[in-house]
């Protein structure tokens, strides 16, 4: 949440411009009090009224136009900034901010502002690859412009390249990256699971359950609010989380080997996938044909990975897993616990009503040798809070010994 935060958002000239209005709302929708200053060109692509709406604060664009105390003004805007976006930023902002020129109200707020800048260039394609913007993005992050890379796509203009505007999500987790958040777990590597395996019977089929990954992501991306260097080990089609480490998977056997690969050196693994507990035990070549009568398809188990990591697990690695049970939710979960030498497992039963695959929401007991505490329903990314404040707190009594 950004109740309390002031953002800045700084539009600019471009088609792009329509993106940020919906950045603005979210910016608001997430408590933030969001003030839009506009150039004079950006106002011929959206009105200032919008911003005004979905702002509810006046936005400013021209500070030669109005009659109101314009040096005030801009000063107090930037005074009470706790952060300053640009987007979309245009060749020209990047090109006059870059060589300290001020001329209008965004730039001279911005150089008024001594609070983080990020700036998301939109523009065409070459005009972002000529060696002039990318001498200004680099003047501009030398001094201390967090610069948001654009995404690549087709462009308004009918090129095809990078210099698309990224996705509100993306701006948007920026934004929260800067400002949610005390960044208790800077300098900490998590390494999380996300998403159900997949083990194939023919090049056509394969053996799956119900898990979106929405639970792991939210881990993930809780972590990261909270300054972690993360690693999500996902089979999951959600989009990626932004400043995560994404590492597919698809069977058991890959998110194993990516497990070892990632994890051991980590402080924290949290293993939120659904892995199979059985594969099937021949992959067919080619596509099993209908025939009369019944198919049986032989299984056989998969490697039990939490089991492998608690029976190898390093001093600094705090191993967090994940229960579903129909039944006998705190037995069976704290068995599995003390099974596979875990610090913590959330447990879950899936037939309690907002607990579970697909939804928002979870419903869970958090097991650890000293507690088990049952939280009442609420969001996957509170929940993911409460798992990231445990290990925290773990990783604090560590260091004290
Ligand atoms: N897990 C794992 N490797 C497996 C199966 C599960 O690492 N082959 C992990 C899951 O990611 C989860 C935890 O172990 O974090 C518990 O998974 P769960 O399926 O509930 O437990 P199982 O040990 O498979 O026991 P059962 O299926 O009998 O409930």
């Amino acid at each position: 949440m950004l109740k309390g935060k002031t953002v800045v958002v700084g539009v600019c000239g471009g088609i792009a411009a329509y993106k940020s209005c919906e950045v603005v709302s979210r910016l608001r929708k997430l408590g933030a009090d969001v003030h839009v200053i506009m150039t004079e060109h950006a106002t011929e692509f959206v009105r200032p009224l919008t911003f005004e709406t979905l702002s509810n604060n006046p936005c400013v664009s021209d500070m030669f136009r109005r009659q109101t105390e314009w040096e005030v003004e801009h000063i107090s805007l930037a005074k009470k900034a706790d952060l300053f976006v640009v987007a979309p930023a245009t060749a020209n902002f990047v090109g006059k901010f870059a060589n300290g020129i001020a001329d209008d109200m965004l730039t001279t707020t911005v150089l008024a502002c001594t609070c983080p800048k990020l700036i998301a260039p939109a523009m065409n394609t070459h005009m972002l690859e000529n060696p002039i913007t990318q001498d200004n993005l680099k003047t501009l992050e030398h001094y201390g412009f967090t610069v948001i890379p654009s995404g690549s796509g087709l462009l308004a203009c009918g090129d095809t390249g990078s210099g698309r505007l990224p996705d509100e999500g993306v701006l948007v987790d920026y934004v929260a990256r800067e400002l949610e958040h005390e960044k208790d777990m800077q300098g900490m590597k998590v390494v999380v699971s996300a998403g159900g395996t997949r083990e194939p019977m023919d090049p056509v089929r394969y053996l799956t359950n119900h898990s979106t990954g929405k639970m792991g992501y939210a881990v993930a991306r809780a972590c990261m609010l909270r300054g972690a260097d993360v690693t999500l080990l996902t089979s999951s089609d959600l989009p990626p989380v932004p400043f995560v480490k994404m590492v597919p998977f698809a069977t058991a056997a890959e998110l194993f080997e990516a497990v070892k690969a990632n994890a051991m050196d980590a402080d924290a693994l949290v293993m939120a996938a659904a892995v199979a507990d059985y594969r099937p035990a021949q992959v067919a070549q080619d596509k099993i044909k209908k025939h009369d009568g019944e198919l049986s398809i032989e299984l056989e188990r998969t490697d039990d990975i939490l089991g492998w990591v608690g029976e190898h697990k390093p001093e600094q690695l705090f191993v967090c897993g994940f229960s579903m049970e129909t039944k006998d939710l705190i037995e069976n979960s704290t068995a599995k616990l003390h099974k596979k030498n875990m610090d913590m497992i959330v447990a879950n039963n899936v037939k309690v009503p907002g607990a579970g695959f697909g939804v928002d929401t979870n419903v869970v007991t958090l097991i650890t040798e000293s507690i088990s505490t049952a939280l009442p329903l609420q969001s996957k990314d509170d929940v993911a809070m409460h798992i990231a404040d445990i290990i925290v707190e773990a990783k604090r009594r560590k260091q004290k010994k």
